[in-house]
């Protein structure tokens, strides 16, 4: 039997002409990444985010900064993609499906989703700091155990800076190219918002760009937050169980 949850957001589907996922950190974690708020082992719990994640870090210690976000990216290559995003690459069989997230792991498209908007941009786009030069990830492989202390970045073939993660950092703006993709891709009959707490803006607006543009919102998350109020339905569930009854309700993949 499935969830009436789930026939509810299958019927709203079925009649939908465009559909769009805006999606967090709550996705990912069903693959053992962890979140940045809440208990346990979230990221933000457990290390500051004005000493790693803005460009006054980078500028300070940029070691630190790298091994963190080496760390990192060693946690999203030892992962899998999970039953959510499974189920949001198979929803696009049924749907013209954009996906929006503010995740920089690569896991919706190992799923096999395609053009996904990264509105926080990529881990694994390396750049370079001064030059922006784009550089392709030969990282010597790290173990996702502890956070390396500290370790020297990678050095620009071209300029010889510092190459850095392809995120954006707190205090950066978003790449112009991502945040209008997102915002076009809110123009949607059906919004699925998932595992984001709605904290950060600008990309916590979008919500409410599809709300006022006439969407139907559905929030798919184990807790209430910044985006409950946007939402005509909050499915208190986790995304590896909700979104595969949504596909099922749909009948299947
Ligand atoms: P948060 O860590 O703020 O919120 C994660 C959300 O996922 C919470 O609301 C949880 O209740 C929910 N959640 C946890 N497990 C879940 C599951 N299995 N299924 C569904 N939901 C689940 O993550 P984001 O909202 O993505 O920014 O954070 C937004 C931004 O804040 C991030 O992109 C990052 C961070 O600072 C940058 O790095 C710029």
């Amino acid at each position: 039997m499935t969830a009436p949850q789930a026939d509810a957001v299958a019927c709203r589907l079925r009649d939908a002409r465009r559909v769009a996922v805006l999606g967090g950190a709550g996705l990912s974690a069903g693959s053992g990444i962890p979140t940045f708020r809440g208990g346990g082992d979230s990221l933000w719990s457990r290390f500051d985010p004005m000493r790693l994640a803005t460009p006054e870090a980078w500028q300070a210690d940029p070691a630190l900064v790298w091994a963190w976000y080496r760390w990192r990216m060693a946690l999203v290559a030892a992962a899998v993609p999970n039953a959510g995003h499974r189920a949001i690459a198979a929803l696009a069989a049924h749907v013209a499906l954009r996906v929006v997230t503010q995740n920089v792991d690569d896991l919706h498209e190992r799923a096999g989703s395609r053009d996904v908007v990264h509105v926080h941009g990529r881990l694994g786009a390396l750049r370079c700091a001064d030059c922006s030069e784009l550089h392709a990830a030969a990282l010597a492989p790290l173990v996702p155990a502890d956070v390396p202390e500290r370790l020297p970045p990678e050095r620009c073939t071209r300029c010889g800076g510092a190459v850095r993660p392809g995120v954006v950092w707190f205090g950066e703006a978003l790449a112009d190219e991502a945040w209008d993709a997102a915002v076009a891709a809110m123009a949607c009959d059906v919004l699925l918002v998932v595992g984001t707490s709605g904290q950060v803006q600008p990309a916590a607006s979008l919500a409410r760009i599809a709300a006022s543009r006439g969407a139907w919102v559905v929030e798919i998350n184990p807790e209430r937050g910044g985006l409950s109020g946007d939402a005509d339905l909050h499915w208190p569930v986790p995304a590896d169980e909700a979104l595969p009854a949504v596909v099922d309700a749909l009948g299947g993949a």
